[in-house]
């Protein structure tokens, strides 16, 4: 195959932008985001700035037509684009009625230092759905990446680690308490802790905490807010096969145990291509066996990788738009109340720098105008 250079694709841009503090109004609020050095070195590179095209129209917004089938529609949010472009702010708040935010609910944003917490950057985002009626996904509590430096120590030291990891997922859960000023009904408690091939991940909270240690993370959490949805988040688990088998057997051992554990997050980071994505009958058997034993299933962090497809531009777009129309239809069918895409303009997508390559995986383009992938996720919803 000879290498097409997709028109549309994203750019990886060397754009950076300093540290600063700018106000971000929203109707109702007023306040303002502090990038701290931290963030820019993690949140992933700015794509071109956009045109702002305050005429762009679509028939509907995906968010009306997912309310009228009962299900949240979101995306990850990256704090840089937020305060910086208002064409990133107005497609955000017309089109999506869940918010995750992309990095800054993340160990190393929260808890800088130990005893440190600093909600700013993720109370902004927080603040800004609020104001646009849109519900927050927490993510995530424990993961065996982005941890500060503290507590990667702490849990290689071996000792305290488990106070230390309880105090944070405490004090992240009493700051978001749905009983507080700044609600999150929902959290990825622990991200990523099964391997491909279906084995305990060897991570610094395995080796630190021992093989039990999920069904303490989650009583922690339930402890420190009873009123939080409490999920399990992992990828390549959404079909069937032994990654899947393992995550659905780690959770029926906590459900059986009596574990507060109330949903599975499935990333959905897949591609257009043979054997990129999960099959629908797959996918549907998934979500059957993980709702028979009681819990919510949410889509999590959905884009489409075009770099692992052939074609032309037109055919790839085409392609991605229809396995983003058939998960989303099997989901819809199969129960899931909550389906989320990782950013959603092509101009901000962890994709490229992850990859290393070119690509445009997200539902608008880097200019932020709706792809064939849009178009048919609204038919989805319309139930067309
Ligand atoms: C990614 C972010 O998108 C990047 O900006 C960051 O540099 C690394 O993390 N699975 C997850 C997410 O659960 O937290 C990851 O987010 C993408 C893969």
């Amino acid at each position: 195959m000879t290498a097409v250079r997709p028109v549309r694709l994203n750019r990886r841009a060397s754009l950076t932008v300093g540290a600063s503090l700018i106000g971000l109004h929203a109707p109702g609020t007023a306040y303002a985001v502090g990038e701290s050095a931290a963030m820019n070195r993690q949140d992933h590179a700015p794509g071109t700035a956009p045109p702002h095209r305050p005429g762009l129209q679509v028939a509907s917004r995906l968010r009306d037509l997912a309310d009228a089938r009962g299900i949240r529609i979101g995306a990850a949010v990256a704090s840089r684009p937020l305060v910086a472009e208002p064409a990133y702010r107005e497609i955000l708040a017309r089109e999506f009625s869940s918010v995750t935010c992309e990095n800054v609910m993340k160990p190393s944003f929260l808890q800088p230092s130990q005893g440190r917490f600093d909600f700013q950057a993720a109370d902004a985002i927080v603040a800004f759905a609020t104001a646009h009626a849109m519900t927050i996904r927490g993510h995530t509590l424990v993961w065996h990446n982005q941890n500060p430096a503290w507590l990667e120590r702490v849990a290689a030291s071996g000792e305290n680690a488990s106070a230390a990891l309880r105090d944070h997922i405490t004090g992240v859960l009493t700051h978001y308490r749905n009983d507080g000023p700044v609600p999150v009904p929902a959290w990825d408690v622990v991200n990523e802790a099964i391997t491909d091939t279906g084995a305990l991940r060897d991570t610094l909270w395995a080796r630190a905490l021992g093989p039990g240690y999920l069904a303490d993370l989650f009583r922690w959490a339930n402890e420190a807010d009873p009123d939080a949805r409490l999920f399990y988040n992992d990828y390549g688990a959404e079909g069937m096969g032994r990654k899947a088998d393992a995550v659905h057997a780690l959770l029926r051992g906590l459900v059986q145990d009596g574990v507060p554990v109330h949903g599975v997050g499935l990333q959905m980071h897949v591609g257009i291509g043979a054997r990129q994505s999960p099959s629908q009958p797959d996918l549907a058997a998934n979500i059957a066996r993980l709702r028979a034993l009681g819990l919510e299933v949410h889509v999590t962090e959905m884009d489409v990788k075009l770099q692992t497809g052939t074609g032309t531009d037109d055919e790839r777009l085409a392609e991605q738009a229809q396995v983003y129309a058939d998960i989303l239809g099997t989901c819809i069918e199969a129960g899931v109340t909550s389906f989320t895409f990782w950013g959603f303009t092509d101009a901000h997508s962890w994709i490229p720098g992850f990859t290393g390559k070119p690509d445009g995986a997200l539902p608008f383009d880097t200019a932020y105008a709706p792809k064939p992938a849009y178009h048919a996720l609204t038919r989805v919803l319309a139930g067309g």
